[in-house]
């Protein structure tokens, strides 16, 4: 069985001085009874304060980029040994980041790799572009994505590099790239088309146990109030949350909405 996955995108919001506050309270604030999996992503510079608010609550921390090499002369740059025991989860390949700092599919794989090497539980983002969904191309570019991105993950064979994905606790996260931030989020459908395509193009590269463990979340304009349409949906398994992550209520109602999806899937409620 999938777990159900809410994980916090706080982009470059809150300071070392008020994250780990913000992040108490979120935590205090989701707490259900139900095997919901947490995450909150502060800025790096902030995930000392947020790891010690959240020492003690079931609330992982994880980082909003890595790098794809281990050390060297990359200013400004951080790479997964950096983050020991700062992080136990790193979102990759953001679109932001695609967009504004030029990532492609093969450098998010070999940044996936060193998540991996790292322990680090990764986060892998994919989605489509406005153009891309109105020219019909959306599912061509998300299996594009995937392959791309496992390539250079497994240097094109997927030997021991398949193993240790299906170790590392990976999740997907399908954010089509007009729904982010826009308050236009997709149709639950939508997102559950998406996340089979996503199912098969990682099944395509010969990974088929992957393929149907790993868990897909949705991303882009998520709330409190329309969680409900995308968890409805049993091809996904949660959500990337951005502006609605910084808001302990919407947080809350996110996650009370995931966990009477976690109970029902582990057999709880039905
Ligand atoms: P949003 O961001 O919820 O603000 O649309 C989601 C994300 O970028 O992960």
């Amino acid at each position: 069985m999938r777990p159900v996955v809410i994980a916090a995108n706080w982009k470059m919001h809150t300071t070392p001085a008020d994250a780990g506050e913000l992040a108490a309270t979120i935590a205090a604030r989701t707490r259900v009874d139900a095997p919901v999996t947490r995450v909150i992503c502060p800025p790096y510079v902030c995930l000392a304060a947020v790891g010690a608010a959240l020492a003690g609550t079931a609330v992982a921390v994880g980082a909003q980029n890595v790098h794809h090499e281990l050390t060297g002369a990359y200013t400004g740059e951080i790479s997964a040994p950096m983050l020991a025991g700062l992080a136990s989860w790193v979102i990759v390949g953001h679109s932001e980041r695609r967009r504004d700092a030029g990532e492609t599919d093969e450098l998010v794989g070999r940044k996936l790799r060193r998540a991996v090497e790292a322990g680090l539980r990764p986060i892998v983002c994919v989605g489509e572009q406005l153009v891309e969904r109105e020219t019909g191309q959306a599912e061509a570019v998300v299996r594009g994505q995937i392959h791309g991105i496992l390539t250079a993950f497994g240097d094109a064979t997927f030997g021991d590099a398949a193993a240790d994905l299906d170790e590392s606790g990976a999740v997907i996260a399908y954010e089509p790239v007009w729904a982010i931030g826009t308050g236009r989020n997709a149709t639950g459908a939508d997102a559950a088309t998406m996340a089979g395509v996503i199912r098969a193009a990682i099944a395509a590269t010969g990974l088929v146990d992957l393929a149907a463990a790993i868990p897909v979340l949705y991303g882009g304009s998520v709330t409190a109030g329309n969680i409900g349409e995308f968890l409805a949906e049993p091809a996904i398994d949660g959500a990337l949350v951005g502006g609605a992550s910084l808001k302990p209520d919407e947080m809350a109602g996110i996650v009370a909405r995931a966990g009477l999806t976690a109970a029902a899937r582990s057999g709880g409620a039905g």
